[in-house]
């Protein structure tokens, strides 16, 4: 009888039933043996549980792979990440062996880009400060929360920085507005741009026109601060930037500037210093909404991270491409 696969998890006990609920366990049983009470965050006292196998399902939590696991797991064809980037979890010495690696970053995309889509509709509305200030109204004075400064998104130009994975997500969702959408990647050619119903523009000029920016690109040595101060005072007055992407991409210190007067608001997922320490002035500006990191998969969404990857593992073993496949040379641009 030929030799079951064998496919053994590397992710923190805290992420694992959420990831790995029992039916996609049952799912992966039938695909491979697999030990459920087994998944290690450390190689110390490990290595008999990655003898054998020929998969590592890997997940938040998971020791970096390098030389010293690859050691230890003379059998491993493919790593299949339940999670986003694999960037700091994947050393360079497991592509050069030949080992196959894939991320479910595509299914960690969905509950970013809903989010994002919640933002831009509340932030157009100036939804956060309004409420603050009617949550803080006094008996007796205006009701300035009623005004309509906020238009809404409609008829709106919406300038969204990086056909990434969760960047197409938003193109695709922002489709069903009515609203004029903007693009800045230097990697879409003006023929995706069209198929992506989009226009290209350089990044000032996205600037300039936009009333929402959305920032989806990765943080890159070339994309730190691609919001600087000189860009956000390009914004219109009254623009709302919504950040679910990495801190770097925005100077951090120059929005504290231009939410302090006022001029623009922010929605931020995340920010640089993250976490920011307590009491940084971008957590008391009323046109200033921080979440702390929690766009994308949380509690139930979890299991699309774990269906993804089970999905991988059969399309490993049934010789179909990989819908996940990170390849070496995509590293430089990828999340
Ligand atoms: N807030 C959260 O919880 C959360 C969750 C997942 C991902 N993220 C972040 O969201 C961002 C997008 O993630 P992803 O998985 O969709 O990314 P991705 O790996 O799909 O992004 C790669 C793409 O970004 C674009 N790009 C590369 N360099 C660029 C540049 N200089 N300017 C503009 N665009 C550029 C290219 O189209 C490239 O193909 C990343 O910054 C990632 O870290 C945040």
């Amino acid at each position: 009888m030929p030799r079951r696969p064998v496919a053994v998890f590397a992710i923190a006990p805290w992420a694992f039933d959420g990831v790995f609920p029992a039916d996609l366990l049952t799912r992966l049983r039938e695909l491979a043996d697999i030990d459920p009470a087994t998944t290690f965050t450390s190689l110390d006292g490990q290595p008999e549980a990655l003898a054998e196998a020929d998969i590592l399902l890997s997940g938040w939590g998971c020791p970096r792979i390098d030389a010293g696991v690859l050691a230890a797991a003379p059998r491993l064809r493919a790593v299949v990440h339940a999670a986003g980037t694999v960037k700091a979890l994947v050393d360079p010495v497991v592509f050069e062996r030949g080992v196959i690696v894939s991320s479910a970053a595509e299914a960690n995309a969905v509950p970013v880009a809903d989010y994002t889509m919640a933002m831009l509709v509340l932030g157009a509305k100036q939804a956060f400060s309004r409420a603050k200030r009617y949550a803080a109204a006094v008996e007796g004075t205006p009701r300035d929360w009623l005004s309509g400064e906020g238009t809404g998104l409609h008829d709106c130009t919406v300038g969204v920085i990086g056909a990434s994975r969760i960047g197409r997500l938003v193109l695709r969702r922002l489709r069903s507005y009515d609203v004029r959408v903007l693009l800045y990647d230097p990697y879409v050619t003006d023929a995706e741009a069209s198929d992506l119903g989009v226009q290209q523009v350089s990044m000032d000029e996205l600037c300039r026109r936009s009333d929402l920016v959305t920032v989806h690109a990765p943080a890159l040595p070339e994309t730190r601060h691609i919001l600087d101060g000189r860009r956000l005072d390009l914004l219109p007055d009254g623009a709302v930037v919504v950040n679910t992407a990495r801190g770097s991409l925005i100077d951090t210190e120059a929005l504290t500037r231009a939410c302090a007067s006022g001029r623009i608001s922010a929605v931020l997922d995340v920010t640089d210093p993250e976490p920011l320490p307590p009491g940084h002035p971008l957590f008391t500006l009323p046109n200033v909404m921080i979440t702390p990191h929690l766009a994308g998969a949380q509690g139930r969404e979890l299991r699309r991270l774990g269906e993804f990857a089970v999905a991988e593992v059969s399309r490993l073993l049934s010789g179909a491409p990989l819908l996940g496949r990170v390849e070496p040379e995509h590293l430089a641009y990828i999340a």
